[in-house]
């Protein structure tokens, strides 16, 4: 796995993604260590991010690393016409690795075709989050124990939801049985779905999330991307679709967690953030661990 790029979730294999969560609960119970210290980190953002974007950042300092990058294109050369391609073989020549968030998707493959250093996809538009599915695999197994066999919600928009995509297709790798609950103008894209067909795994799709809690082991929540939709007037549509709140969790299984990438709007209240379901604020702690793996994986010290 040294030098190697992560742009799709299936840039990894199965068992790669496992060593992965391995290396993850090493740097869960260690987070400090010096191992990177000869390294620079790139961090280039071209869209918004909290999680992400400090999260590779908080790794890379535990672990010793410079970094370097930017969160606000329109103060770079970007906002003079540098091309990405230019960009990317420019900052290739100050860093060993690059982690990347564009809004285009196929962006994060471009860049890896043209940088001379490995680049870690930090999410392309509605394409695809394959970091933010490590961390969520790693989330699942330390609450429910497995990947296994496990029944697993995707609420919201799973249409434009990149963490959603990247995530369904690699629990296909897990015996997932899949219930998709989202407005009809939202439902997952064909092209994912047919990753679960190819698995001969089965998935469920429904407008109405009361129907799955009591079903499921994992409820992914998800934001209704309100900056991919072209029009307006068909976000104001289905952005309140789906609010959960504390009296909808009754009927859950006493093993089931409330999971969500963030930021989220308004579709969980804050009274669940105190239910013992919740544990969406962990995921993304678990989100340095992961990087923190990650990095140290792809730069070749672990
Ligand atoms: N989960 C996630 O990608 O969050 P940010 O947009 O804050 O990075």
């Amino acid at each position: 796995m040294k030098n190697k790029s992560l742009v799709s979730i299936n840039d990894f294999t199965r068992e790669e993604q496992i060593r992965i969560l391995d290396l993850a609960e090493e740097f869960e119970k260690k987070p400090t260590q010096k191992i990177l210290q000869d390294f620079v980190v790139a961090t280039l953002f071209f869209e918004p991010s909290t999680r992400t974007r400090l999260s590779f950042e908080s790794a890379a300092s535990r672990l010793g690393a410079k970094v370097i990058g930017f969160s606000e294109p329109g103060s770079t050369s970007v906002q003079k016409g540098e091309s990405l391609r230019d960009t990317i073989r420019t900052v290739s020549n100050y860093s060993d690795i690059i982690v990347m968030r564009h809004p285009k998707e196929g962006s994060a493959r471009f860049a890896s075709e043209v940088a001379d250093v490995p680049i870690i996809n930090a999410g392309d538009g509605a394409n695809q989050h394959p970091t933010q599915t490590l961390l969520d695999m790693f989330s699942i197994r330390k609450t429910q124990g497995t990947l296994d066999n496990l029944n697993v919600a995707f609420v919201g928009d799973l249409k434009y939801g990149r963490t959603v995509h990247s995530l369904v297709m690699a629990l296909t790798n897990y015996n997932t049985t899949f219930h998709l609950v989202s407005p009809e103008s939202l439902k997952l894209p064909s092209i994912v779905k047919m990753h679960i067909k190819e698995k001969n795994l089965t998935y469920y799709q429904y407008t109405d999330i009361l129907e799955v809690i009591p079903e499921v082991d994992i409820l992914y929540m998800t934001r209704i991307q309100k900056e991919r939709f072209s029009d307006p007037i068909e976000y104001e549509q289905v952005k309140n679709s789906y609010t959960l709140r504390n009296p909808m969790l009754e009927n859950a299984k006493p093993n089931m967690r409330i999971l969500h990438p963030l930021p989220r709007v308004n579709e969980i209240t804050i009274d669940v953030d105190e239910n013992p379901m919740a544990y969406y604020f962990t995921q993304a702690l678990n989100g340095v661990y992961v990087r923190q793996a990650l990095l140290a994986t792809i730069l070749g010290v672990k």
